[in-house]
C-alpha cells in the first residue's frame, strides 16, 4: 500500500455522490461518536470470507450475493429479517445440492442504506428537493425537511445494523439454518410447481443424509449442516460512515472495514482517481466493483492495480450489471483484458441493474425474463471465453411483494401499483421469482460441470 493512504486520506480525491450537509459540526459530532462504537465485524471473518471467495475465483465455488436495494427504518422487523433469511437459505440449498456446487453466501443486508441517485435533485409539480439517497442520509417523503442529510441517520443506520447482524447470525449459527429444516425455508405460497421442485430437492437432501447415517456419520454429517457461514455487504458509499468504522486489525495491523464482511464501489463511484477507490485501497476486506458499460479496459486494470496491487485472489470481485441487450457487446473484452494481466478476480453477475425500466404508471421494474436472459448471456460469454462465471448478485426479498414483470406467478404490469411495491429504492424480486431464478442457476451450472467432466467438488 502507498504510504500516504489512512482512513481519511479520501477526503484530499474527487468525491462522488456525497450528500450537502447543511450543519458540519453536527456531522462531525456523529463521526466521533461512531468512532467510539464497536466494530460490526471482525477482521477475521472478513479474511474467512476472502479464503472463500478465493476458492470461487478458483472455479471450485460459487458466490450467491443479495438482499434489498436499500434497507430502510420503515421496513425494519425481526419478520422481514427472517423472510430475507429463508429465501437466501432456500436459493443456496438448490444451488448446492441440485447444482453440486459450494456456495459462498453474502446478504445485502446489515448495512445496505446509502443509495446513489442519477440526480442530485428531484422536481416534483414545479418543486425542487434533493434526491432521496437512502435512509441512513435523508428520508424518501417529498418535503424540504425530510430530504435535508441528518447526520443522526447514521446512528439509526449503525443500530439498525447491528440489531439486524445479531439475528441474522442467530438464524446462521442458532438452529434455524440446520438442514434439517430446510423444507421450512420455502416460502413460495404461490407457485406449486416451483414448490414442489424445491421439496423434490430437500427430498434428496434428506435421503442422503439419511444414507449417510446409516455408516455411522451422524456427527459429522450434523456438523457440517447444522449451521451456515453468511456474511455481510453494503455498497460502500457514505464515507464518512465508513470512515468512522475504520479499525486496526489488534493481529496482522492491516485496517479492515468493520461495517460489513465485504464492501462493493457502486458504478457511479468507481473513477480510479476518485474518492471511494482510495477508501477502499487501504482496507483489507474483499472488495466489489460493479462493472457498467461506461467501464473501459484501461479504467478496470488502473483500478485492479490500485486495488489489489498483489492480485490477491478473493480480495477483488466484479460485478458486471450491464443488461440482456448490452453485455454480449462489453463483457468479453473486459473479460480479455482480465485474462492477459493474469489477474485473479470473482466473476459475478448482477443482472438487476443493467433492466431496469420505468412503467407509465411511474413505478420502476424489471421483467425477469430479461433477468435470465441476462444471466444465461452471462454463462454462455465465460463458457465462450473459457472462464468462470463464479457468481450472481440479486435485489430480492422475502416479502410477497410485486415489483418486478413475469415470473413463475406471470406479474404484469397492471398489477404494479402501490399496495404490495415496497421498495425503498429498486424493485427486488420476491421469494417465487428468486427460486426461480435460483433454479435456472442451478441447471446452467449442472450443465457446464458436465461439459466439465465434474471438475467442482460437490460439497455442503
Ligand atoms: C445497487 O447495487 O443498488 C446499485 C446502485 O448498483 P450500481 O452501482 O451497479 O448501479
Ligand atoms: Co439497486
Amino acid at each position: 500500500m502507498a504510504p500516504s493512504w489512512t482512513p481519511q486520506s479520501w477526503r484530499s480525491s474527487p468525491i462522488k455522490q456525497a450528500p450537502a450537509y447543511p450543519d458540519q459540526a453536527a456531522l462531525e459530532a456523529v463521526e466521533q461518536r461512531l468512532r467510539t462504537h464497536p466494530p460490526l465485524v471482525f477482521a477475521g471473518e472478513a479474511r474467512n470470507l476472502m479464503s472463500g471467495l478465493a476458492e470461487v475465483s478458483r472455479g471450485k465455488a460459487f458466490l450467491l450475493q443479495g438482499g434489498d436495494c436499500a434497507e430502510s427504518f420503515a421496513e425494519f422487523s425481526a419478520n422481514n429479517i427472517r423472510d430475507t433469511f429463508c429465501v437466501f437459505l432456500s436459493m443456496a440449498t438448490v444451488l448446492t445440492f441440485a447444482a453440486g456446487v459450494p456456495v459462498v453466501k453474502v446478504g445485502r443486508i446489515a448495512g445496505q442504506f446509502a443509495k446513489p441517485r442519477s440526480d442530485d435533485t428531484e422536481t416534483r409539480d414545479g418543486i425542487t428537493l434533493p434526491s432521496y439517497r437512502g435512509d441512513n442520509v435523508n428520508g424518501g417523503e417529498f418535503t424540504a425537511e425530510a430530504r435535508t442529510p441528518d447526520p443522526e441517520r447514521m446512528m439509526r443506520a449503525y443500530y439498525q445494523s447491528a440489531a439486524t447482524a445479531n439475528l441474522v447470525r442467530a438464524f446462521a449459527t442458532g438452529g434455524y439454518a440446520d438442514l434439517s429444516r430446510a423444507r421450512h425455508w420455502n416460502l413460495d405460497h404461490h407457485h406449486p410447481d416451483l414448490s414442489r421442485r424445491y421439496n423434490d430437492v430437500v427430498d434428496k437432501i434428506y435421503e442422503g443424509v439419511d444414507f449417510m447415517r446409516t455408516f455411522s456419520l451422524a456427527d459429522a454429517v450434523k456438523q457440517q449442516t447444522s449451521r451456515v457461514d453468511f456474511y455481510f455487504s453494503h455498497e460502500a458509499l457514505l464515507l464518512p460512515f465508513e470512515e468512522a468504522l475504520t479499525r486496526q486489525d489488534s493481529i496482522s495491523r492491516d485496517y479492515y472495514a468493520t461495517s460489513g464482511h465485504m464492501i462493493w464501489i457502486g458504478d457511479r463511484t468507481r473513477q480510479p482517481d476518485g474518492a471511494h477507490v482510495e477508501y477502499c485501497r487501504g482496507i483489507r476486506n474483499p472488495i466489489g466493483i460493479k462493472c457498467g458499460p461506461s467501464l473501459s479496459e484501461d479504467d478496470l486494470l488502473k483500478l485492479l492495480a490500485t486495488l489489489n496491487p498483489d492480485n490477491t485472489p478473493g480480495r477483488i470481485t466484479l460485478i458486471a450489471r450491464y443488461g440482456h441487450d448490452k453485455i454480449a457487446g462489453a463483457l468479453p473484452k473486459l473479460i480479455r483484458a482480465i485474462k492477459r494481466e493474469g489477474a485473479n478476480v470473482v466473476w459475478s453477475s448482477d443482472p438487476m441493474h443493467g433492466n431496469t425500466l420505468k412503467l407509465q404508471s411511474g413505478f420502476k421494474t424489471r421483467p425477469v425474463d430479461r433477468v435470465l436472459d441476462e444471466l444465461r448471456a452471462f454463462f454462455a460469454i465465460h463458457r465462450a471465453e473459457k472462464t468462470y462465471a463464479g457468481g450472481v448478485h440479486l435485489e430480492m426479498t422475502g416479502q410477497d411483494v410485486v415489483e418486478c414483470l413475469g415470473g413463475a406467478q406471470a406479474i404484469k404490469e397492471i398489477d404494479i401499483g402501490d399496495e404490495r411495491y415496497l421498495t425503498a429504492c429498486d424493485p427486488r424480486l420476491n421469494a417465487s421469482q428468486a427460486l426461480e431464478v435460483a433454479f435456472l442457476l442451478a441447471d446452467t451450472i449442472r450443465a457446464e460441470r458436465i461439459k466439465d467432466g465434474h471438475k467442482i467438488a460437490a460439497s455442503a
